[in-house]
């Protein structure tokens, strides 16, 4: 069991970088990481900048993933991408489930693990997000989503290699409300306790915070949103998280 081994540090753009914001990014942070150990780099650039933040990172050991990918290979699911297209255009992973696709574009706990199965038994490496509303956290209902949220994964998907967790507070991402190290802590022990996969903690994780986040036994890496948008300040996190 290595998953404490090395974390994984991964910047999830949004909707950030078209393809040649994207290949002037990768180009100067695959100088800026080259040589460090002991850590896992990964950006998650949008669908059309996929295959220039592959071809600028070939050679380096970063790695690039998608930010959703659909459940079926093919069909008429206008606006969708699959994992096997995903692949083709160079990404070797994809986040499901973010927040931000189940508050403004209709994904549910189902939904969710359908494209996690799918990208799984397609090839991909899969982080699935989870995480509580501020008012859920409020009424004292984190514990039961969180069971919710994962119980659904869990129940599709089991324990597998290639799958990761994200802990994603809703009201810690573009804040600057980072959870404490604490509340990760108890969120992400409740979470594996239902599904032994590396856990990411995401939500405002910036150079300065994301080495405490990250001493937390059950903290195995970071799903960065605003700081990964800049080469110096992913480059940091990783730097601070290396070998930690
Ligand atoms: P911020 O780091 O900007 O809070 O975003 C977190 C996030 O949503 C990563 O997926």
């Amino acid at each position: 069991m290595d998953r404490r081994a090395i974390p994984l540090i991964a910047g999830n753009w949004k909707l950030f970088k078209g393809p040649g914001e994207a290949v002037a990014f990768c180009s100067a942070l695959a100088v800026r990481l080259e040589g460090l150990a002991g850590v896992a780099a990964v950006v998650c650039p949008p669908y059309v900048s996929l295959g220039a933040a592959s071809a600028a990172l070939s050679g380096s050991p970063v790695r690039v993933f998608a930010q959703n990918a659909h459940w079926q290979e093919t069909g008429a699911f206008t606006g969708e991408i699959s994992p096997v297209m995903l692949l083709e255009a160079g990404a070797v992973g994809t986040i499901v489930g973010h927040s931000e696709r189940r508050q403004h574009f209709g994904d549910t706990d189902d939904t969710v693990a359908r494209r996690a199965a799918h990208a799984l038994e397609t090839g991909l490496d899969v982080i699935a997000c989870v995480g509580e509303l501020e008012a859920e956290r409020e009424a004292g209902r984190t514990g039961e989503v969180l069971r919710r949220q994962v119980g659904a994964l869990a129940a599709a998907l089991g324990p597998n290699e290639r799958l990761t967790l994200a802990y994603e507070p809703v009201w810690a991402i573009g804040t600057g409300r980072t959870a404490t190290p604490e509340q990760a802590q108890e969120a992400h022990a409740l979470i594996r306790g239902l599904l032994d996969v590396p856990i990411l903690y995401g939500g405002s994780v910036k150079p300065d915070n994301a080495a405490e986040l990250l001493s937390q036994p059950d903290v195995d890496g970071a799903l960065v949103g605003g700081a990964s948008l800049e080469v110096e300040s992913f480059a940091a996190i990783c730097d601070a998280v290396a070998g930690g």
